[in-house]
Formats: C-alpha cells, sequence, structure tokens
C-alpha cells in the first residue's frame, strides 16, 4: 500500500494571534502559542486558585493522554515515552545509561548544538572516550552536504553518533535513513534531538530506530518552554533514571500507599519521567498543541512549509544571496548566507520593519510556519533590499 501522498494546508494564522503587521519568521526560535493552547493553559492556571478540584486522578489522567497523544504523532506506543523538561535533560538520560568503551568514540557535528554536546563530553571524560567532531563539509554547488561526511566518520570505533534531523544554523539536512544504516553496522547508539524538526519533518521511527530521541515542545512541536518528549527504543528501559521521583514508581497512583517505599518502577519508559510530570499547567497547552499537530498531520506541515521555503529560497537567489538546494535542507528551515558578509545591524534593522528572523553564525535563519502569508514573505525581501 502506498503512503497517502500530502496536502497543502491553507494558511492558519487565524488560530494564532500574529497581529497582521508582524512578519514573524522565526520558529526555529520559538513558536508562537496557538490560542488554542493559550486557552488551555488559562484554565490550567485558573485551576490552581481552586486546588480542592485537582483529584489524585488528575495526577495520571492528563499525562497519560499527552503521552500517548505525543506517541501517535511520532508513530511510536506510549510506553516508548517520558517527559522531560529540555532536551539536554532528555539527553543526558542516554549519555547516563550508554556505555562507552575506552578509547571509543561519540561523533558529534560541528557546531551541533550544546544540548547535544555537553553531556557527551563529560561522558567521554569519565569513561575514557573521545569526542569527533565531524568537520563542517566543503560546500557543494548545492550547499553543503553532511550526510557522506558523517558516513566517512562512522567507523569501528564509534560508540555512539550524536546527531539532529537537521543543522541548527541552517536547516541542513541529514539523511538518518542513511546514517542510521551504518551506525546499526557498526554496532553504536544512535542519540536524536530533534528539537529543530520534530513536528515539522516526518522521520520513520521503524527505518531509523534511534535508541534516544529527544525534543523540548516550543519550538516545532508549538508548545510551551520547559515541556519535552524522550523517545526510548525498547532495550534501553530499564536503565536508570536522572532523578528518583515517587511519580514514576509503580503504584503511586494510591497516595495512602505512598508511606510503603516501591522499588520497581511504572512500566515503559515512564521511569525517566521528570519530577512532577503531571505539570497541571503546562500539561494541557501542550496536549493542545499536539492535538492541533496531529490534525494537520506532519507529513502535509512539512509539504507545506516546504512550498514556503522553496519560494523564499527562490526570491534570496534572486537577491545574490546564497541558500541550500531543496534536497540538502529540511522542509521546514531555511539558512540564507550574504556572500558580502552579514549586513552590519541585519536584526535589528529587520526588526523595525516588524521582521524577524534569526542568526547562527553566518547563517540567517528564515523559519516560517502554518501562520506566515505571501504577505510576511513580502516584507522580508522589501526590509532586506533596504539593509543590502
Ligand atoms: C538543536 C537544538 N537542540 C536543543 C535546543 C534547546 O535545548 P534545551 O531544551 O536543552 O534548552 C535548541 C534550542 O535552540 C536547539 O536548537
Amino acid at each position: 500500500m502506498h503512503a497517502k501522498s500530502p496536502s497543502l494546508i491553507p494558511n492558519q494564522r487565524s488560530l494564532f494571534d500574529i497581529p497582521d503587521h508582524i512578519a514573524y519568521l522565526n520558529c526555529a526560535y520559538m513558536s508562537p502559542l496557538l490560542k488554542s493552547a493559550a486557552a488551555a493553559g488559562g484554565e490550567a492556571i485558573a485551576s490552581k486558585m481552586q486546588p480542592w478540584g485537582t483529584t489524585s486522578e488528575d495526577f495520571f489522567t492528563q499525562s497519560e493522554a499527552t503521552r500517548s497523544l505525543f506517541a501517535k504523532v511520532i508513530g511510536a506506543d506510549a510506553d516508548a515515552i517520558s517527559f522531560v523538561p529540555a532536551a539536554s535533560y532528555g539527553i543526558a538520560i542516554a549519555a547516563n545509561n550508554i556505555p562507552i568503551g575506552e578509547g571509543q568514540e561519540i561523533l558529534v557535528l560541528a557546531e551541533q548544538f550544546p544540548s547535544n554536546v555537553y553531556a557527551w563530553q563529560r561522558a567521554a571524560d569519565e569513561q575514557g572516550a573521545h569526542i569527533r567532531t565531524v568537520a563542517s563539509p566543503a560546500e557543494t554547488p548545492n550547499g553543503p552536504d553532511w550526510t557522506p561526511a558523517i558516513m566517512d566518520a562512522i567507523t569501528e570505533r564509534t560508540d555512539i553518533v550524536a546527531l539532529p534531523h537537521c543543522h541548527w544554523t541552517d536547516g541542513a539536512h541529514i539523511n538518518l535513513t542513511t546514517v542510521s544504516k551504518k551506525t546499526r553496522k557498526v554496532g553504536a547508539a544512535l542519540v536524536l534531538d530533534v528539537s529543530q524538526s520534530l513536528g515539522a519533518m516526518p522521520l520513520d521511527l521503524n527505518q531509523i530506530k534511534p535508541d534516544f530521541m529527544v525534543a523540548p515542545t516550543y519550538k516545532w512541536l508549538l508548545g510551551p518552554y520547559a515541556m519535552g518528549f524522550l523517545y526510548v527504543a525498547p532495550k534501553w528501559r530499564d536503565g536508570r533514571p536522572l532523578e528518583e521521583n515517587w511519580l514514576n514508581r509503580k503504584g503511586s497512583e494510591d497516595f495512602a500507599g505512598l508511606v510503603d517505599y516501591e522499588d520497581s518502577y511504572q512500566p515503559g519508559a515512564r521511569r525517566y519521567d521528570m519530577g512532577e510530570r503531571a505539570n497541571f499547567q503546562l500539561m494541557p497547552v501542550t496536549k493542545a498543541a499536539l492535538q492541533q499537530i496531529a490534525d494537520w498531520g506532519v507529513d502535509n506541515i512539512a509539504a507545506t512549509l516546504q512550498t514556503k521555503t522553496d519560494a523564499i529560497a527562490a526570491r534570496a537567489t534572486r537577491l545574490g544571496l546564497t541558500v541550500s538546494a531543496s534536497e540538502l535542507r529540511a522542509p521546514h528551515f531555511l539558512g540564507v548566507r550574504f556572500p558580502g558578509g552579514v549586513p552590519d545591524g541585519l536584526l535589528e534593522q529587520l526588526a523595525k520593519q516588524h521582521v524577524y528572523v534569526s542568526l547562527r553564525g553566518t547563517s540567517m535563519r528564515v523559519t516560517p510556519h502554518l501562520y506566515n502569508s505571501a504577505e510576511d514573505v513580502d516584507r522580508l525581501f522589501a526590509a532586506l533590499q533596504a539593509v543590502l
């Protein structure tokens, strides 16, 4: 059976609270909340004014429903998912549980986001292993191509491959299906920080089979800050959590019985849940955002955002700016480079025109979502032309 081909989603700005004169093209920095998610959050905050309405079941029902919904969005079982407050927390769980041989290597990319680097540096120091950093690949006429460079760097000495799905500075795409085959061949673990892609870029778990995979919700999952999810492959579900909290112990539903300490955990990846994962205020916000993503469909989101980044890329090229070809970048994420150097005060000048993008290194990140209109793109180019 063939997968259904994706459909393009019409503009969804009315679901957000973004004034007409704002061109917000910076989802890679922080997504705006949906009105539905903000409304759920308002109710959740208000409920804390009357805590007598919060029952012991509420400690479990909302979070389990959210866990299941996230699992559905990524095509996994709820047992595979734990709640984390940040990408760094999920990477720390992976780093504390995957053994590394002395003299072996942990692979990362040049300029990879620090949340997927620092824990590995510590693990390497403590276990006598080394960090191997894949250098930025030479620019091809189509842009940098990381996948062959990563493939060359994976050897029998590699124990862990710690990667994103696209580079956070410029959206350069990493073919994780290809990389994961080699990772499995050499017996290395694959740990993914998909903070800059999950929710906007399809990821085939059955093909890629990561060992651990983490994403906070505040970017492409359209959720709040300080909430995130960790996917854990079956072989790691009996590992050591980062902290010991009562909620993820077996039988914690029975509050009266909590004085009888319990050694075993709740099933699956729940053992890794952060403390206070019931998170009454942020959980409904997260759930509403995930529901909207599930309703749109990640394939459809990606296809729609690709049309937006393609259109922006074509206009940028006409202005003499440099972008990667479609096949070497993620569908939702455009890195624009300035052959004459980044203009002074670029971000400030654009912000004066109510155009919001970000700069990482020499790459201007233009990262639209379904709320962006053709007028936003016109505004971006009018403002750019004025500074070039
Ligand atoms: C690739 C990537 N990973 C992780 C994060 C956020 O990390 P954390 O949740 O640890 O603050 C960011 C934020 O910009 C990012 O770009």
